[in-house]
């Protein structure tokens, strides 16, 4: 039985385009995923209130090295990169897209105030709890720091640039990642369409490394992301009316040292088929079978020059971490 809105009677009868769940939406994503050969389920769904919990506890993990390695070259890295996103020594409008609660560049703000920089702070996320977070930690540990969160969807909340400040957007975590290729180029060229020529970009990316070291960070002993990945299955029960046995799917970590990408999987555990009252339909899986889940790239200097040169912005500066390799890219916007 579908659960979608009764229709009244002075209305017209949806056309069967608008009765079908469209692309972007979780339903439509879902529909189309589920429908596909290799099944497919988007990662951006990974992010509801428990798997941001969950996502909060990968961070902490020993395995899980980019967040620690990040903020370590945050600190490290803090002037230098100032000099390096904001040479002209105009004030600086600080952008991060999908800030959380802004732990790490809580580090880079007190480096730039330090160094006599104008600044000012707008975390864009579409968690509005992260953004009370990282507000009230902003306003204790960083009073003089003028901070304005924007929430909701990056490339509809972004600011009308103001006339002398110069825009440095931030996208961290290797987020970039989680992208395609033709997706992260897409993005790219978004990001770079609300910015000025001259204006910065500041990219941190996870790199290729000892392949171990890549599947430790995706297949940690403690089953957190294991947790994260099922967690996917409760939110499509709780918002589809779906009913995923959770016990009848596992996770399953892989990495491929050829194409640099981490990828995640759940794969069925039995012939099964699971139904939804929302789409109205069902899903067979064979046992053994995946639903592709989650891609992590991990790039070279090779593929970033591609990548920025493909969506209007050219290198700077490159900073690596000499301990385990993790890229800080500084890039400029083309004119
Ligand atoms: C958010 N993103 C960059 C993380 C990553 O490493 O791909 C998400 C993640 N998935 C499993 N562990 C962490």
């Amino acid at each position: 039985m579908s659960k979608r809105r009764p229709m009244l009677a002075c209305e017209p009868a949806p056309s069967p385009e608008e009765e079908r769940p469209q692309p972007g939406t979780l339903a439509g994503d879902v529909l189309a995923g589920l429908s596909a050969t290799p099944k497919r389920l988007s990662s951006k769904y990974f992010y509801d209130a428990q798997g941001s919990r969950l996502f909060e506890r990968i961070m902490r993990l020993p395995s899980y090295y980019p967040t620690r390695v990040e903020a370590r070259m945050l600190r490290r890295h803090a002037r230098d990169l100032l000099h390096a996103l904001a040479p002209t020594g105009a004030a600086v409008e600080l952008l991060e897209l999908g800030s959380g609660d802004g732990r790490k560049t809580l580090a880079l703000c007190r480096a730039w105030l330090k160094a006599g920089a104008s600044l000012s702070y707008r975390p864009m996320d579409i968690s509005a709890q992260a953004l009370d977070r990282l507000g009230q930690r902003m306003a204790k540990q960083l009073p003089d720091l003028a901070v304005h969160p924007l929430c909701g969807d990056y490339f509809q909340t972004w600011p009308i640039p103001r006339a002398g400040r110069h825009q440095v957007a931030l996208f961290l975590g290797s987020n970039l990642g989680n992208f395609a290729e033709t997706e992260a180029v897409r993005f790219l060229r978004r990001v770079r369409a609300h910015l000025r020529a001259g204006d910065s970009l500041l990219l941190g990316l996870d790199l290729r490394k000892d392949p171990h070291t890549v599947l430790a960070a995706y297949n940690d002993p403690e089953g957190v992301t294991a947790a994260f990945n099922l967690n996917l299955l409760r939110r499509l029960n709780r918002e589809l009316g779906m009913d995923f046995a959770l016990d009848a799917f596992r996770h399953y970590a892989s990495y491929c040292p050829l194409q640099g990408v981490a990828r995640s999987f759940l794969v069925s555990q039995a012939a099964q088929a699971v139904h939804s009252t929302v789409l109205g339909t069902g899903f067979h899986f064979a046992r053994g079978e995946v639903i592709y889940t989650e891609q992590s790239q991990k790039y070279d200097q090779a593929a970033v020059q591609s990548l920025t040169a493909q969506s209007g912005f050219a290198v700077h500066s490159w900073f690596e971490d000499p301990e385990l390799p993790y890229a800080l890219v500084a890039c400029r916007a083309l004119g």
